[in-house]
């Protein structure tokens, strides 16, 4: 696992797009999307790269790590609507080289199944990672199965309260998401994780010193073979 720290949250969104950037330049590749406010300066730094130098994104694929359950596709809210926002409606990806779950179906356990033999064939070389205040990956809540794939799961208190901030009250925050197991997640060729700001440095502090164990899902990372976790002094604090 490779740890790099970085002044503040810019820096640290620079050095994440070089990381990302050396994946996007080989062109015929699967880039594992996360949302969150974390990697939010990392897209935008994409997108003005796509239009200063052309970067190419006609033959990438991408598959997201989740979606909420009980909204509908297009909702301000939605995964779907913050990948179209932040990325997708900015660079030259053909829309159905896209991949997210779907939170608004009849039928969720279907769509699990779906989605995770989709995830099957298409292995991300490069799967982005933001990580909840209390560990989560993806919306893997504490307690979760190591070997989990594609489900439906209930989101912590905490977890509601912290994505509260999005929505105009608390009782609108979706209560259920749909997501990529930790198995899925592990999947994946390379792994980068992001952190910002002090409210993440508990959780960081537990990834990288803790022990490996499931009430901080993060901490799995540490079984994978290539991981750089990127983060503000801010989320090292603790270290
Ligand atoms: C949500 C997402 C995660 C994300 C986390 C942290 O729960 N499902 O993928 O990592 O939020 O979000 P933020 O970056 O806004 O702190």
């Amino acid at each position: 696992m490779k740890i790099i720290i970085k002044d503040n949250y810019n820096q640290m969104c620079e050095e994440a797009s070089k990381v990302m950037k050396e994946v996007i330049l080989k062109e015929d590749v699967i880039l594992g999307l996360a949302t969150g406010s974390t990697p939010i300066g990392l897209y935008k730094l994409l997108v003005e790269d796509h239009k200063t130098n052309k970067t190419s994104y006609k033959k990438i694929q991408t598959v997201n790590l989740d979606e909420y359950v009980g909204i509908p596709q297009n909702h301000e809210q939605s995964y779907f609507t913050f990948m179209h926002e932040q990325l997708f409606n900015h660079v030259d990806i053909d829309p159905k080289n896209i991949n997210l779950p779907r939170g608004d179906v009849k039928d969720l356990n279907k769509e699990c199944q779906r989605y995770n033999e989709l995830l099957a064939k298409k292995i991300a070389d490069i799967q982005l990672l933001g990580i909840g205040g209390n560990g989560h990956i993806g919306f893997n809540e504490p307690g979760t199965a190591f070997d989990s794939v594609t489900y439906i799961t209930d989101l912590q208190e905490k977890t509601i309260q912290d994505n509260s901030r999005f929505f105009d009250k608390i009782e609108d925050v979706p209560t259920k998401a749909i997501t990529m197991g930790i198995a899925n997640i592990m999947a994946a060729k390379k792994i980068l994780l992001l952190a910002s700001g002090v409210n993440k440095a508990e959780a960081i502090k537990e990834l990288v010193l803790g022990d490996i164990n499931i009430n901080c899902p993060a901490t799995v990372l540490r079984n994978h073979p290539d991981v750089v976790i990127i983060v503000d002094k801010d989320a090292a604090s603790l270290l």
